[in-house]
């Protein structure tokens, strides 16, 4: 009995020791391949325990999906929910300050799928860095796709839009209507290769000569379908969502159980760049970088209000004087 109680023991102990091993080889890996450094041995020995802890919380999300997406290692796998969360923008803050907006709906029925990206006009994606700049980020993705998908292709300046918002913005989180409104009072904003993000609010430089305006700004009804329609035929869509998935997300279409994904919780700004209503998937552009997710893109899962997406639906008017109906490739 003792005996092998002892041998229990001792093979649990051996067992841990693998699994800390594997684990260890894996976080080295994540060093190399996100070229982390850290200042000391300790702190090592810190972020290799929240790197354990995150592994843990991959390990349960892969259990509880539904869908295709895949968790794991990712470039902030060293980081405390708290770290990670650290730009969220207060949810119920959305539910007082949108209700001044002009609220439309789309008749056309939707196309089958759809991704902006195949015409040109979505830029690869973004890096916000330390400045809690999505808002500006998904804001003017949108005003940029709707200029190319009426012709005139820009990059246009994020950093203006921090520098020159007023009130809640800047680095400290935004509203993308904020954000719309903001360059409506600019007369529109000048190209990023004349104001380049360096990721700090800085003095705002408005006396830049304008490269693309927007005419005004609209929320769209909370309906998937109807914002279906909407990316159809005029373009990306700027929407809030919960991003407490995002952190551990690989790739694949992430499909939520809603207590894991709260809708009303929206705390992120993203874009969607196209859909499958075949495969039942939103296309999203993101802001933490290219080296995140689908190269910087992600997919959610589409006729479930995952993570809030249908919540805030909003996106610029742009009219160039030759508007059209426009096709989004499927
Ligand atoms: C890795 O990080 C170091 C120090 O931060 C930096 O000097 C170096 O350029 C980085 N290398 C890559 C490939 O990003
Ligand atoms: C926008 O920037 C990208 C990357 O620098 C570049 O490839 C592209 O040609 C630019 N587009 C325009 C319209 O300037
Ligand atoms: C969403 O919009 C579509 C198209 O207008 C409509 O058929 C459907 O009933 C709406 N769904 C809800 C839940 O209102």
């Amino acid at each position: 009995m003792s005996l092998f109680l002892a041998l229990f023991a001792l093979s649990g102990t051996f067992l841990d020791t693998v699994q800390g091993t594997l684990e260890m080889m894996q976080f080295k890996n994540f060093i190399a391949q996100f070229n982390k450094t850290y200042a000391s041995n300790e702190e090592f020995k810190h972020r290799f325990l929240i790197f354990q802890r995150n592994m843990e919380e991959a390990k349960h999300l892969q259990r509880e999906e539904r869908g295709t997406a895949q968790y794991g290692v990712t470039k902030f796998s060293d980081l405390t929910d708290e770290e990670f969360l650290r730009c969220r923008l207060d949810h119920r803050a959305y539910f007082e300050s949108q209700s001044f907006l002009r609220q439309v709906t789309e008749k056309d029925a939707p196309l089958k799928t759809c991704d902006w990206r195949k015409k040109g006009v979505i830029s690869a994606a973004k890096n916000q860095g330390s400045c809690c700049s999505c808002w500006a980020f998904a804001a003017v993705g949108n005003i940029e796709a709707q200029w190319g998908i009426q012709g005139t292709a820009k990059n246009l300046s994020v950093q203006q839009l921090v520098d020159c918002c007023k009130s809640t913005c800047g680095c400290k989180g935004g509203y993308p209507w904020n954000a719309f409104m903001t360059v409506i009072k600019l007369g529109g904003l000048t190209g990023e290769d004349k104001y380049k993000y360096t990721g700090k609010k800085g003095t705002c430089k408005n006396n830049l000569k304008p490269e693309a305006t927007i005419q005004d700004l609209v929320i769209l009804e909370r309906n998937e379908t109807v914002i279906c329609s909407h990316v159809s035929y005029k373009g990306t869509v700027t929407v809030a969502i919960n991003q407490a998935l995002l952190k551990q997300y690989i790739k694949g279409v992430i499909d939520p159980r809603p207590e894991n994904c709260h809708h009303h919780k929206v705390d992120h700004v993203v874009l969607i760049v196209g859909f499958s209503r075949e495969r039942k998937y939103w296309i999203l552009k993101n802001s933490w970088g290219d080296n995140w997710g689908e190269k910087g893109f992600f997919r959610l899962r589409l006729g479930s209000n995952a993570c809030g997406i249908a919540e805030y639906p909003v996106s610029a008017i742009v009219n160039t004087g030759t508007f059209k109906r426009h096709l989004c490739p499927p």
